[in-house]
């Protein structure tokens, strides 16, 4: 979605900026822009489309290779179609102020309309739009850019962070901060800002991440933060000394396929995080990280014995993704630690009564951690006095602020939109922590936790030969890359795969698919079905194996072209379908982790047969941030 950055200092504006927003194109947009201060004036350039268009803009303008000082924007439509108008940044009628904006003004129209009625002109459709306004009502009031972001900010309401540069104050560019992400970056003698800290540690390591309801006011040589109220607010920059932020395809023509590669390291380092080797106790109770470089950090589990003991149910939010890994931690929290676990898509309980007390644990999962949905159902949870737990890739998020227990996965940045590495790293988190559960509740014996952390163990080697089979699988899946509609079957645990290998074909090939409970296909989706559709079921051995392969009989007995994930050793599977993606034997409660590899390379290698943006599929964004 949107991004943000910024840039404070003595050289060249325009290709820092550029720089930044190439960093930030992942996060999905449709149009960019730049505003910067040359010779005394605000000058603003965008375009639709690609950073490309706006990048042949900029080298026929000499000017915004001398400016000192910009800020810059990636946009995401969401009020207003993409185009060069609606493209931020948005600046007011004498183009002394003009502003970027990430999040939405939930009373813009309010705002716009008594603007108005006031004589304020607009241009766009967006709802960014009111704030350049607002702002050059307030300053022409007040005649100090603070005191007309400190007033302005007081009415509007909404999630949104903003950069903000105006002619009226040349040596200084503004950030505000109200729940969303922003960070700063400290270099020589200039300073940069980006919506997400890797468009910043390209420059340097010295960060500072805005506190929510936070003004930041940039000088060449200083920083000063306030909050809403314009009082002054005292914090330092922290030096991060790894690098996880550092991003490159390392010699792979896609980041998703390097990403699908990386899944045998990222289980390691997950698995060996919170235990070190297989006979090791599981321990979530790691070192606060660094990287979180706001006032709040917390990581690992800090909930006690007899806390564990109390908890009577669990609830998960998740969006996308995240919602099924969420739904195999269900399935193992129910089936290992016997408590009561719902599971709900996080904007289906806005509006609703969220029914959780004091002894319910809310489970928020989220890559981003940015996912404005999931956020604000866990931030009512918390109001609620439930115990709160986040499950997310980026200690640096919004998510890690609230959440009171945090399981951080250890994937680097996820650069490709689709989500793959970070899914696994979420399964296996749900499975530790069950055990981790099960273990302080005693709700199994020491003897089957042991083998299965066992097992766990033995999961990266297994990822191993799946993706060694690469060549195979490439050539089983462009055979399919002409169907119009897939189907994707499973049962029990294998049933969220069964969706997520669905989600990954739409999104990244754009063909039509949908997963279904493998029971479901007799309850209307079978209807669909006949010899031009490719069924894909999901194999695996265990206890539903001989009823899913019963359900995918009846998809069989329609003509569907059958296609199975299923092991290697699997003597049955080979009568009944005309495709097999192996994967080797495997305990059911880990096949999930397995049985999604195949899923994501046959969605990968049909997408780039078919010419598709692989990592940056048509209107996705990787951190929603709207909800
Ligand atoms: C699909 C995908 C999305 C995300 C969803 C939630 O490949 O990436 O469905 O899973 O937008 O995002 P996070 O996990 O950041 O909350």
């Amino acid at each position: 979605m949107c991004g943000i950055v910024g840039y404070m200092g003595s050289s060249g504006v325009a290709s820092i900026l550029l720089s930044g927003l190439k960093c930030l194109e992942y996060r999905g947009y449709d149009s960019a822009g730049i505003a910067y201060i040359n010779d005394g004036k605000l000058k603003v350039t965008k375009a639709s489309g690609k950073l490309e268009n706006l990048e042949k803009l900029l080298t026929s303008d000499r000017s915004s290779l001398l400016a000192v000082s910009g800020i810059g924007h990636t946009r995401w439509a969401t009020h207003g179609v993409p185009n060069d108008i609606n493209a931020h940044p948005h600046f007011n009628e004498d183009q002394s102020i003009a502003i970027v904006h990430n999040g939405i003004i939930e009373n813009y129209a309010f705002i716009k309309e008594e603007l108005e009625g006031q004589g304020f002109k607009f241009n766009s459709d967006t709802d960014t739009e009111v704030i350049v306004h607002l702002l050059t009502r307030e300053y022409n009031l007040e005649k100090s850019m603070l005191k007309a972001i400190t007033n302005t900010v007081k009415q509007l309401s909404g999630s949104y962070a903003l950069g903000i540069i105006s002619s009226h104050q040349k040596d200084t560019i503004y950030a505000v901060n109200h729940h969303y992400s922003l960070t700063l970056g400290q270099g020589d003698n200039e300073f940069f800002l980006a919506s997400d800290i890797i468009a910043v540690r390209q420059y340097t390591n010295k960060v500072l991440r805005l506190d929510q309801s936070e003004i930041a006011q940039i000088t060449k040589t200083d920083v000063s933060l306030y909050d809403f109220s314009g009082r002054q607010v005292k914090r330092d920059f922290i030096t991060v000394d790894s690098d996880p932020y550092l991003i490159n395809k390392d010699g792979y023509k896609h980041f998703l396929l390097k990403e699908i590669h990386e899944q045998p390291t990222i289980l390691r380092q997950t698995i060996g995080k919170y235990m070190a080797h297989p006979t090791a106790n599981l321990d979530f109770n790691i070192q606060p990280e660094p990287l979180a470089n706001s006032s709040k950090t917390v990581a690992g589990i800090h909930l006690t014995k007899n806390d564990i003991a109390g908890i009577e149910n669990i609830l998960i939010l998740a969006c996308g993704t995240a919602y099924h890994a969420g739904m195999i931690g269900k399935y193992y929290l129910e089936q290992l630690c016997n408590i009561p676990v719902n599971i709900e898509i996080a904007s289906e309980v806005r509006g609703r009564t969220l029914l959780v007390n004091e002894k319910t644990l809310v489970i928020a999962v989220s890559q981003s951690g940015e996912t404005a949905d999931t956020i604000a159902a866990l931030t009512e949870a918390k109001r609620k006095g439930a115990y709160t737990l986040g499950i997310t890739n980026r200690s640096d998020s919004h998510l890690t602020r609230i959440a009171s227990n945090l399981i951080i996965t250890e994937c680097g940045v996820e650069v490709s939109v689709a989500a793959t590495k970070t899914y696994i790293a979420q399964v296996v988190s749900f499975l530790m922590f069950a055990l981790y559960l099960a273990q302080e509740r005693s709700s199994l014996s020491q003897e089957y936790i042991n083998n299965l952390k066992l097992e766990l163990h033995s999961l990266p080697a297994l990822v191993e030969t799946v993706l060694a089979n690469e060549n195979i699988i490439k050539e089983s899946s462009i055979k399919y890359a002409k169907a119009n509609d897939m189907v994707f079957i499973g049962r029990g645990i294998n049933y969220p795969t069964a969706l997520e290998g669905a989600l990954k074909l739409k999104e990244l090939s754009y063909i039509h698919a949908s997963g279904y409970a493998a029971g479901e296909l007799k309850h209307g989706p079978i209807a669909v079905l006949d010899s031009s559709v490719p069924v894909v079921t999901i194999l695996m051995p265990g206890s539903v194996y001989d009823k899913t392969l019963s359900n995918a009989q009846e998809a069989r007995a329609r003509n569907a072209q059958m296609i199975a994930v299923a092991c290697s050793n699997d003597e049955k599977a080979p009568k009944y379908f005309d495709t097999i993606l192996a994967v080797p034997p495997v305990d059911e409660l880990l096949s999930p982790v397995l049985a999604v590899i195949p899923l994501q390379l046959f969605s990968y290698f049909i997408s780039d047969y078919l010419g598709k943006d692989v990592d940056q599929p048509r209107n996705l964004a990787k951190s929603v941030t709207v909800e």
